[in-house]
């Protein structure tokens, strides 16, 4: 099966946060399993220094720079360059009027544009480097002019008469609003806003991937219900509920190439599910790193996360004095949020005997915080998947979750009665029922025999990225025989 992947970040080449480990890992366990998968991307160039925007410019071999892309009433040219990664051939669209400006993310219209300019050219691309794709995997409002491309402009093409699109939402409450009047200009009609990218007056390119999709995914079947809801919708629960009968949610995986606490390069030490010494150095190791006085009998609890309302960062700071007055370190290592810095630093201030902060991006320093701390802390708002609790899981480190989304398919409350179970979990958006599984799990860490049970737990519990390539290949499977 052929199947291309459309995707606006990925691993190791470009980096805001999930969805780049995911389309840099999915494509790779495809291709274990047997499939002919390929990734589309943009080559995002003049990168300076900015929050949260992590970018290579190693992208391969230049292939050809006359990739014709009918837009904005003419031809814009594009080059394009390939790399491999373990054997897949990862694309790049390289145009330095849409992708030359030093972001990856920018704001309004032009950001849409640029999106809008990047899905057409995947569509030429295809084209140009072999067969018609069986499956074209879009993710993210990105993307979700892909299906809508196809649907109008390519409905007659013969080359795509048998590629079905997959689109995946990897977070909803991201839509690429965007002015109905530039429509022409990307070459739509406004038949295709009426039925299908109209969103209260604007035009939506997150809309348009859910409508015109053929299947649409979701990062774990909690989300897939959740976003049914008004609750969790973001004003398309209507849509997700007509579309439900296509809508699937396949938990992502994680890349134990990269996340394993027995070959990771970033560690003082080594460690297993059977020796877990090698952690003690992670422990003291990260407590020097962050300036913290070296006890190793006290817990540490370590959040690691774009620092945003969907992270539910606002429970940690009120819970965050409670947590301090156990006696407890609290190392932060955040992205973005100015506001949440600065209280984060203050709380650094009045505590730093205890408090260690890091803002920025820090790929290096997120394993050392997964591998050294005892607690690690996710109480999110709302969370797709989420990736950090089951690198958690992995290392050794005891989750404390809300439970929506992903982390409540991924982390199963600990009973110390029956021993079973890998995190701390509770449902209600309060930072009372944060400090609560906080205290409970603060039990579990005072007591050697239920710490290790739990982080045994936690360390066999296998979330690999192959278990979820064959549930993709289910889904693409059952995809392609309801279209043909
Ligand atoms: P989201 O994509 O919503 O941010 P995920 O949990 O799916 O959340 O993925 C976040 C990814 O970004 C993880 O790989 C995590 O380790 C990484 N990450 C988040 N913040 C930082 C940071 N400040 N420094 C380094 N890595 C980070
Ligand atoms: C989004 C979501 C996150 C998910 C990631 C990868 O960024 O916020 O929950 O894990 O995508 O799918």
């Amino acid at each position: 099966m052929r199947i291309i992947l459309a995707s606006s970040e990925v691993v190791p080449y470009s980096k805001t946060g999930g969805l780049a480990d995911v389309a840099g890992a999915l494509p790779k366990a495809l291709s274990r399993i047997g499939c002919d998968a390929a990734v589309i991307t943009p080559k995002y160039t003049g990168m300076g220094k900015r929050h949260g925007d992590v970018v290579s410019h190693e992208t391969g071999e230049l292939l050809f720079s006359d990739l014709r892309v009918p837009f904005a009433d003419g031809v814009r040219y594009a080059a394009v360059w390939r790399d491999y990664l373990d054997g897949v051939p990862v694309y790049f669209i390289d145009n330095a009027e849409y992708f030359g400006h030093g972001y990856i993310y920018g704001s309004g219209n032009f950001d849409v544009e640029r999106f809008a300019f990047f899905s057409r050219a995947v569509l030429e691309l295809c084209k140009r480097i072999g067969g018609p794709p069986d499956i074209l995997h879009c993710n993210d409002w990105q993307t979700g002019l892909i299906p809508a491309y196809l649907a109008s402009a390519y409905a007659g093409d013969p080359f795509y008469w048998r590629t079905a699109t997959f689109f995946t939402i990897h977070n909803l409450a991201y839509q690429g609003h965007f002015d109905p009047n530039l429509l022409p200009k990307f070459g739509f009609g406004w038949d295709s806003y009426q039925y299908g990218m109209e969103f209260h007056g604007s035009a939506s390119a997150m809309k348009a991937g859910l409508y015109f999709s053929t299947a649409i995914s979701t990062v774990s079947p909690k989300y897939a219900e959740e976003i049914q809801t008004p609750e969790f919708g973001n004003n398309l629960d209507g849509l997700l509920r007509w579309r439900r009968g296509d809508l699937i949610g396949i938990l992502n995986g994680v890349d134990y190439h990269e996340w394993n606490p027995e070959t990771d390069k970033y560690l003082a030490a080594n460690y297993s599910i059977n020796d877990f010494s090698g952690k003690y150095f992670c422990k003291k190791a990260l407590l020097e790193n962050y300036h913290l006085p070296v006890d190793l009998d006290k817990p540490v609890v370590a959040i690691v996360s774009r620092l945003t309302v969907q992270k539910g960062i606002e429970l940690i700071a009120q819970a965050i004095w409670k947590i301090l007055d156990t006696g407890a370190y609290f190392v932060i290592l955040g992205s973005g949020g100015e506001s949440y810095e600065n209280f984060f630093q203050h709380v650094r201030d009045t505590r730093p005997q205890q408090v260690g902060v890091y803002f920025g991006y820090n790929n290096a320093l997120a394993h050392q915080v997964e591998a050294g701390a005892d607690m690690f802390l996710m109480p999110s708002a709302y969370e797709p998947c989420g990736l950090n609790q089951m690198y958690s899981l992995k290392y050794g480190t005891i989750p404390i979750v809300r439970g929506v989304g992903g982390l409540d398919d991924s982390i199963q409350g600990f009973e110390r009665t029956t021993e079973q179970g890998n995190g701390f979990k509770f449902y209600e958006y309060s930072s009372d029922r944060l400090a609560e599984k906080y205290y409970e799990s603060l039990l579990t860490y005072y007591d050697r025999a239920l710490l290790n049970r739990i982080r045994r737990n936690g360390m066999s519990t296998d979330y690999s990225w192959d278990r979820a390539a064959h549930n993709y290949l289910d889904a693409y499977r059952r995809v392609l025989a309801a279209k043909l």
